[in-house]
């Protein structure tokens, strides 16, 4: 994906792209992102990385809040099955990420929005195709605009007691 004019996607961009946020786990894809940058492989920069030790130590809470606070899709990715360095921190990710996806599927959030994805230290490329893969979905969808979509049809107690869940 190249150079996109995302209003081509969906005019609801305007003028702005997404802003995607990554939880990356420092083992695996956080050095997947760094060989990519340094292999200098095109991707859209849309994603503004955050580094976290694994996928299982991401509370759920923290990707609610990315979406509440502007970001249009969070991206966590970390090593493939079988290889997290923490034994089973991918396998939890796996089991809360399908969850959070289900409720924001409830409240009308599509749950694309959220995605988890793996890549070894060694996989700059498919790093960056996750990136740009990523990138179109959240283009054809539009922007998230959070407060407008969700605490206006859902009460403002039901998404802090969802973070509560989310966080228990
Ligand atoms: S250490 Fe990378 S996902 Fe657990």
């Amino acid at each position: 994906m190249g150079k996109t004019n995302f209003s081509e996607l969906n005019p609801a961009w305007g003028d702005r792209r997404p802003i995607l946020i990554g939880f990356l786990c420092n083992w695996c894809s956080y050095r997947a992102a760094d060989l990519a940058g340094t292999s200098r492989l095109g991707y859209p920069a849309t994603l503004r990385d955050i580094r976290i030790m694994c996928t299982g130590r991401l509370d759920p809470a923290f990707v609610l809040k990315a979406l509440r606070e502007g970001a249009d899709g969070v991206l966590i990715m970390g090593c493939h099955p079988g290889q997290c360095h923490y034994q089973e921190g991918n396998y939890k990710a796996m089991r809360r990420i399908a969850l959070l996806r289900r409720t924001l599927a409830q409240l009308g959030v599509h749950p694309d929005r959220v995605q988890l994805a793996w890549a070894s230290a060694a996989q700059g490329t498919i790093f960056a195709e996750k990136v740009a893969a990523m990138t179109e979905i959240i283009g054809r969808l539009g922007p998230l605009e959070w407060h407008d979509s969700v605490e206006d049809a859902v009460p403002q107690m039901k998404v802090l007691s969802l973070e509560e869940v989310a966080h228990g």
